[in-house]
């Protein structure tokens, strides 16, 4: 699993607590499920500090970083990850949630077609098969969180 380029690839995408107290939650899954991608993992929580300054590692210099691990950790409201499974998700995934930036997102993602603060931005998304497999581990380390499963099929009828 996670391997690029196999339909078993998998991605880390989480809806922000700022998609979730817009109301954001369905709208970033519908798009996921209507594209044709498998969840397989799924859980709504107040992340712990340790577990967002872990994801946010790479950033831990920046001066946004106090802030940003503040936001994600408040509880003002919970975060929502997900594991996402199919061909390509990894890149297909990062070209569906948009730029960083939502200013420079394109109209059609999801940050080109909810927001406009790059601090306040909705959605994350794994920017790398590294990245996908530490993030994934993050937040679904406990055994049985990332289920395998089925569609039935390969290919529509
Ligand atoms: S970098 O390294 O500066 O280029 O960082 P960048 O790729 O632009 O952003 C990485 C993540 O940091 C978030 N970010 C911010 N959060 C809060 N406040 C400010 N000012 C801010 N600037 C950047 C940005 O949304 C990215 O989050 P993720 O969740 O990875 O998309």
């Amino acid at each position: 699993h996670g391997k690029p380029g196999t339909v078993q690839e998998r991605t880390f995408i989480a809806v922000k607590p700022d998609g979730v107290q817009r109301g954001l939650v369905s709208e970033v899954i519908s798009r996921f499920e209507r594209r044709g991608y498998k969840l397989v993992g799924l859980k709504l929580l107040v992340p712990p500090t340790d577990l967002v300054k872990q994801h946010y590692a790479d950033l831990s210099s920046k001066p946004f970083f106090n802030g940003l691990v503040d936001y994600m950790t408040n509880g003002k409201a919970p975060v929502v990850g997900m594991v996402w499974e199919g061909p390509d998700v990894i890149k297909q995934g990062r070209a569906m949630v948009g730029a960083t930036n939502p200013l420079s997102a394109n109209p059609g993602t999801i940050r080109g077609d909810f927001c406009l603060s790059v601090g306040r931005n909705i959605v994350h998304g794994s920017d790398s098969a590294e990245s996908a497999q530490t993030e994934i581990g993050l937040w679904f380390g406990g055994k049985g969180e990332v289920v395998d499963w089925s569609f039935g099929n390969e290919e529509w009828v």
